[in-house]
């Protein structure tokens, strides 16, 4: 125990010591949250940190990809930040980008399932890209041209590849982690895939008033509390990761509690109580968010924190960007649902301004850190860091900006019901075409990583 503080210690005094060599200047980022300007001010600093780790403007980088180690489905979550930004603060200077990302990745069957990522690529990992094209479409994000597939066909081709994945056989139903056998985690079926499930067919019910979204949405929602991997506890609603197959109906709880799941089901819920107006969902809303408010809110400060790992310093680079996603969240929840609005703006408002004060690091001056609560920055840095006080921040603006247009309140994203059912993917999923070396070259990725990571983590943990 003494030498996992030591080693934590001694790397955050290293990355410190690296701060202190490399920073000019030390300057918070001055924020009033709520203004527009201020907000938008303090976006750009913030933005082109995220940008100082994109590969897609670099010679010879993929446009889409930010550089390793983050994976390909941040740089989806990321791109719908800056959609947001882009709406929000009617700032053009990376349209560009996001629109060449968006139009790069798609894949050839127009369902974010692109021949790159088929090493990695899983349910969750494609619905975030899913959740951005729909983001797109409710922003009204500048609309590819007329002869190829709108934003809301592309989330729909989305949503339609993954429904498609729904697994009767194993647990009742839901959906597996990953897309394809070959990956390790097939085995496991994970809350973040069905949630984004359930919140994608939620966005697309309200977008398109077509009812038939929602029964998709109840049918997730109910296994997702038939299997318990959503509890309802007597504070709230419990949501856990998680379970493997195995041999015992995905009984064995991985009970770990992320924020982002919270998040992703609390949006649902808001989208559905907004389009349906059933106190069903409402009730199910006060469950979640009670749930959420009580493990991820630090109740001295009012401010958003990881819970499971960021006082203990061990979130790896995904966990470190999952405070963006539940930002977003909150800040649909606020503007869909009106009875929630004084409670989640006054978490978003709070930890803003903690968000902005943690961005005064780095070489620039302006890196954001970790932990919202500390006054300042605390050290850490990365993606994460940056697109999660991105979206706190810039989400201070979201009563003030038009809520998520639909099909009938002006948005003019062109739509396809189904999209991506024609998949060579979805119809034979699992009998692409794929050789023994690629199986051979796949299985020592996996090991690579493995050892990586086994290494990595007993390092950190003995
Ligand atoms: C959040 O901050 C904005 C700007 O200061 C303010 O208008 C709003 O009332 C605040 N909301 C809450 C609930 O604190
Ligand atoms: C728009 O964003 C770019 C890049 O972040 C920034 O350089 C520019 O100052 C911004 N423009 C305005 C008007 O805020
Ligand atoms: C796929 O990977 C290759 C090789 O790394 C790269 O050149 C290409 O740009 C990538 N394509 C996409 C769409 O990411
Ligand atoms: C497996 O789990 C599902 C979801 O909890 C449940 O509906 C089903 O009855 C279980 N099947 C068996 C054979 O236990
Ligand atoms: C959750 O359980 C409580 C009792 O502990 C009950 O009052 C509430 O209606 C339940 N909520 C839902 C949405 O099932
Ligand atoms: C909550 O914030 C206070 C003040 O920063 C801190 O002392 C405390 O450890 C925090 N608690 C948690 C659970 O993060
Ligand atoms: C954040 O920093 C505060 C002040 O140093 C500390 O008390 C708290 O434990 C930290 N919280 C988290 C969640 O990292
Ligand atoms: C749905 O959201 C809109 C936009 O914020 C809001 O005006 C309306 O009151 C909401 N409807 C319900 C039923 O909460
Ligand atoms: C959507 O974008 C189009 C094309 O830029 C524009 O003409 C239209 O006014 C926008 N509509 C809304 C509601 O923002
Ligand atoms: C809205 O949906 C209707 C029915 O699906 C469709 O006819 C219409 O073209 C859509 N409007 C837009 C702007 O896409
Ligand atoms: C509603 O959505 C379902 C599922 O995608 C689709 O099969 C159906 O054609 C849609 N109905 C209309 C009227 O667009």
């Amino acid at each position: 125990m003494l030498e996992k503080q030591t080693r934590i210690a001694w790397s955050r005094c290293l990355c410190l010591i690296g701060a202190v060599l490399y920073a000019p200047s030390v300057q918070a980022l001055s924020l009033e949250a709520g203004d527009k300007d201020s907000v938008c001010a303090a976006a750009t600093p913030i933005t082109n940190g995220i940008m100082d780790y994109y590969e897609g403007t670099r010679i010879g980088g993929a446009v889409g990809l930010f550089q390793p180690p983050y994976y390909w489905w941040e740089a989806g979550e990321i791109f719908g930040g800056m959609i947001d930004t882009w709406a929000w603060c009617g700032n053009h200077t990376y349209e560009n980008i996001i629109y060449e990302a968006l139009m790069a990745q798609k894949g050839p069957n127009g369902d974010y399932v692109p021949k790159n990522q088929s090493f990695t690529e899983g349910n969750d990992d494609q619905a975030f890209w899913g959740l951005t094209v729909m983001e797109a479409t409710e922003r009204n994000f500048t609309n590819p041209p007329a002869d190829e597939l709108g934003w809301l066909a592309l989330s729909q081709g989305v949503y339609n590849t993954m429904l498609s994945r729904w697994d009767s056989a194993d647990c009742g139903g839901g959906l597996r982690w990953q897309i394809f056998q070959w990956n390790s985690g097939y085995d496991y079926k994970n809350t973040i895939s069905n949630s984004c499930l359930f919140n994608m067919a939620a966005r697309l019910a309200r977008y398109t008033q077509n009812d038939t979204y929602i029964d998709t949405a109840e049918m997730v929602w109910d296994w997702l509390m038939d299997v318990k991997y959503i509890q309802n506890k007597s504070d709230g609603y419990n949501i856990i990761d998680g379970a493997n197959i195995g041999n015992n109906n995905c009984t064995t709880f991985e009970t770990n509690t992320w924020s982002y799941n919270y998040g992703i089901l609390m949006a649902g819920t808001a989208y559905l109580y907004n389009f349906t107006n059933e106190q069903i969902w409402l009730d199910r809303l006060t469950g979640i968010y009670n749930g959420f408010e009580s493990t991820f809110i630090n109740a001295s400060t009012g401010i958003l924190y990881e819970h499971m790992c960021q006082e203990t310093g061990n979130c790896n680079n995904d966990q470190r960007s999952f405070k963006s996603i539940v930002s977003r969240c909150l800040g649909q929840t606020a503007v869909l649902v009106p009875s929630f609005r004084d409670k989640i703006m006054t978490i978003i408002n709070k930890s803003a301004e903690g968000a902005a004060k943690s961005c005064s690091g780095g070489s620039d001056g302006h890196t954001c850190g970790i932990n919202w609560s500390y006054g300042g920055w605390d050290g850490w840095y990365g993606l994460g860091e940056q697109i999660s006080a991105l979206e706190i921040i810039q989400n201070t603006l979201v009563l003030q900006v038009p809520p998520p247009l639909t099909n009938s309140t002006g948005g003019t994203s062109k739509g396809d019901v189904n999209a991506g059912l024609t998949s060579h993917e979805t119809t034979n999923k699992n009998e692409i075409t794929v050789t023994s070396k690629d199986k051979a070259g796949a299985g020592v990725l996996t090991a690579i990583v493995l050892i990586i990571f086994v290494a990595i983590s007993t390092w950190v943990l003995i």
